[in-house]
């Protein structure tokens, strides 16, 4: 019988890959994982509500006034508690340190906005990604699946999408093409295919 990956999603805003994966798990192009929790570094965050209505289990582990040793204990202990085998960091903004990563190799997934190695690392994040794009001239920008070790934004490459910048665009705007025309495609995709070899894995050690 085929054992499903157990899927955490740690978010930290409004969700909108969050949502992807949902609706992939939903039709069925999951077929290899399942999303066990939702897991947001900040209360309130629109994503728990999305969460809350695909009747997934969320959770909040704060990182705001608390040192990161206890933040990670908080989140290594939701994520043993939901016997997660993959963590999916779906616009989460909190760093995890690199003794965390270390504890989870190959099996941190992140997804980034734009084509690694441009516009990644310290301070790249959301919309400033964006901004710096713009602000660069690039004609050209897309996302980054890619797995998480030590260093920021450092880890192997799973799949990549170019996506266009016109004249006009705003990071708004561009934010927004860059979600509909590669985040929300490659994430489910790249997150199917971890699933996948880590069910096979599972499958061959029983
Ligand atoms: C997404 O664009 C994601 O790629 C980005 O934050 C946004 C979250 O949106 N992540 C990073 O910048 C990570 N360095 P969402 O909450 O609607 O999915």
């Amino acid at each position: 019988m085929l054992t499903r990956a157990r899927i955490a999603v740690l978010v930290s805003g409004g969700g909108t890959n969050l949502e992807a994966l949902l609706r992939s798990q939903e039709q069925g192009s999951l077929s290899h994982g399942e999303i066990v929790l939702v897991c947001s570094s900040r209360p309130g965050v629109y994503a728990l509500t999305r969460a809350a209505n695909h009747g997934v289990p969320g959770a909040v582990v704060s990182r705001a006034g608390r040192s990161q040793e206890d933040f990670e204990a908080e989140l290594q202990e939701q994520l043993l508690r939901y016997q997660v085998d993959l963590i999916v960091l779906a616009g989460f903004l909190s760093i995890l340190s690199a003794d965390f990563v270390r504890r989870w190799p190959d099996r941190i997934v992140n997804i980034h906005p734009s084509l690694i190695p441009s516009f990644c690392g310290k301070g790249y994040y959301g919309l400033r990604v964006h901004e710096a794009a713009l602000e660069r001239g690039v004609k050209v920008t897309g996302a980054t699946v890619h797995l998480v070790n030590e260093i920021p934004d450092g880890g192997r490459i799973l799949l990549q999408k170019a996506v266009e910048i016109l004249p006009e665009d705003t990071p708004e705007i561009l934010q927004r093409r860059v979600m509909e025309q590669a985040e929300w495609i490659l994430l489910p995709q790249a997150v199917e295919m971890l699933c996948k070899q880590i069910s096979e894995e599972g499958a061959s050690r029983s």
